[in-house]
């Protein structure tokens, strides 16, 4: 199943190239959350791959919604067919493919392709994380003053005003703070050690679940910002290479 989410997600990759820097169609779900014709075409093609080859596996999709979901239930695909929307609108080149597939309530799988840079972000539970099939691992840098972080602004971030005081926090207390819009390429660099930590909240099942399991299968470590137990169903989040981890939610708390 794994080699079938990769070339699933390097095809649907490709449809995103295909319509990446051209006039596409873009309209709003919300004041400053676009959804593209792109976004669309990707989870058509993700969707119906999925039904041809596992039609009793349940699927949850950004832009169907559990619509979608019609499967005996112990298998679910969960899929963002571009991550990072906005950057894909602008012409910026930082999106992705992201698709994990959960087996009775956890992650077993994962995969999230960016297609600018032909990067394949691999992992199966119990058997490690790789980049292009080469195993990866998160960083070690023992302190957050030397950490290179990552976050994002979610949607709804008029509603949350204590944001940008934790950003500031953050800013203060690490070497630098990214924002570079795919939250699921902001997960699949920590598990590759390119950042060393990631905070966000308000993210969705499809935005994290891939990045989830990376970042477990290359030695990192994800909690909510209490440091209780992970659920892709519920937001927040704080991933780190587990060094840092305690120092990171020292700042959130
Ligand atoms: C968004 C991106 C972004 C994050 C938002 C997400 P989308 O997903 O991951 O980095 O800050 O909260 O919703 O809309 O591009 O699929
Ligand atoms: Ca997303
Ligand atoms: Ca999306």
């Amino acid at each position: 199943m794994l080699n079938f989410a990769m070339e699933t997600a390097r095809e649907a990759g490709n449809i995103l190239l295909e319509k990446f820097g051209r006039k596409i169609e873009i309209s709003k779900k919300g004041e400053i959350n676009l959804v593209t014709e792109a976004d669309l075409a990707s989870e058509k093609f993700i969707v119906d791959k999925i039904k041809t080859y596992y039609p009793r596996h349940s699927i949850l999709a950004e832009e169907s919604g559990e619509a979608v979901l019609s499967g005996e239930g112990t298998w679910k695909w969960i899929i963002d067919p571009l991550d990072g929307t906005t950057n894909f609108a602008h012409g910026y080149p930082c999106f992705c493919v992201n698709i994990a597939l959960e087996h009775e309530g956890r992650i077993v799988l994962a995969v999230t392709y960016d297609p600018t840079r032909d990067e394949m972000f691999s992992a199966e539970k119990g058997r490690g994380a790789s980049l292009n099939n080469k195993r990866i691992s998160v960083s070690e840098t023992a302190k957050l003053g030397d950490s290179l972080l990552v976050t994002g602004f979610p949607y709804d971030i008029s509603e949350r005003p204590h944001f940008a005081k934790d950003f500031a926090n953050m800013l203060l207390a690490s070497r630098a703070v990214r924002r570079d819009g795919s939250a699921a390429i902001d997960l699949a660099y920590v598990a590759c050690g390119r950042f060393d930590g990631f905070w966000e909240e308000g993210l969705n099942p499809w935005d994290v679940a891939a990045g989830v399991l990376l970042i477990e299968e290359a030695g990192g470590k994800v909690s909510n910002y209490d440091g209780s137990e992970f659920s892709v169903y519920r937001p927040p989040i704080c991933a780190s290479n587990g060094i840092i981890h305690s120092e990171i939610l020292g700042v959130l708390s």
